[in-house]
């Protein structure tokens, strides 16, 4: 685990961004595992940046979102499916059969698990998988629990990661579960890079760096990654010894 720590978020969308983009050079039907949620957010708005100015082609790349709401469709304005479309893919050149999120509202939600893991070897794996990190030590919506998940699967969401994401529900009609890729996916990715900012991961940055690898901090897995990077700005890595 490499750990990195930079003075802004628009830093951290740089060093990230970038990764991306000499990735997609080197290879350009690269498969991008990508994550949702604010903290991406300038990612996604430097990689726009760098496709309007010719650095970087989507053309041939490949997409896996890590998660989706349970019970919400493509056009709900707070499905993932949505937020990428909104952030990232309809301001770039990917083909649109070439985006991947787990359908949240697939009839047969067994069988959608399945073949999302599928269809990420198929492509041949996730090249790169962004990742954000929840305050409860998340990652994609792999919530702390007993042990560690494998494959994509349906699980519900724990108190804080509702607490967490209803402000975008002013309705209060956040859904309770949701379909994530597994830590066992996760793992699969040539190269994680996660980022956080702000003192409210603070305490989860600490359990994933320096706590023990434990399911009950889901992101402290990545200690055991071949190639992780982890970008923080000073006030996520402020409890780090
Ligand atoms: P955030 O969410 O980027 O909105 O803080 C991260 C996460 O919950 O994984």
């Amino acid at each position: 685990m490499r750990v990195i720590i930079l003075e802004s978020a628009a830093d951290i969308a740089v060093q990230a961004g970038n990764i991306f983009v000499e990735l997609l050079k080197e290879k350009p039907d690269a498969v991008l595992g990508l994550a949702t949620g604010a903290t991406p957010v300038p990612t996604y708005k430097y990689l726009i940046d760098c496709y309007n100015k010719g650095k970087v082609s989507f053309k041939d790349a490949v997409s896996f979102n890590l998660d989706e709401y349970i019970g919400l469709n493509k056009e709900h304005p707070n499905s993932y499916y949505f937020f990428m479309m909104d952030m990232l893919f309809s301001h770039v050149n990917m083909r649109k059969d070439m985006i991947h999120v787990p359908n949240g509202v697939a009839e047969d939600i067994e069988k959608e698990c399945r073949d999302y893991d599928a269809l990420i070897e198929q492509f041949g794996g996730i090249d790169v998988q962004l990742l954000g990190i929840g305050t409860n030590g998340h990652i994609g919506f792999n919530e702390p629990s007993d042990a560690f998940s494998e494959g994509t699967y349906v699980t519900d969401l724990t108190k804080s990661t509702i607490e967490s994401n209803k402000i975008y529900f002013p309705n209060g009609d956040m859904p309770t579960k949701a379909i994530t890729m597994g830590i066992g996916s996760i793992m699969k990715a040539k190269k994680v890079i996660l980022i956080s900012t702000g003192h409210s991961k603070a305490k989860a940055i600490k359990a994933m760096i320096e706590g023990e690898v434990t399911p009950s901090c889901p992101a402290s897995i990545l200690q055991k990654h071949s190639d992780a990077v982890i970008f923080l700005d000073r006030d996520a890595a402020s409890l780090l010894a």
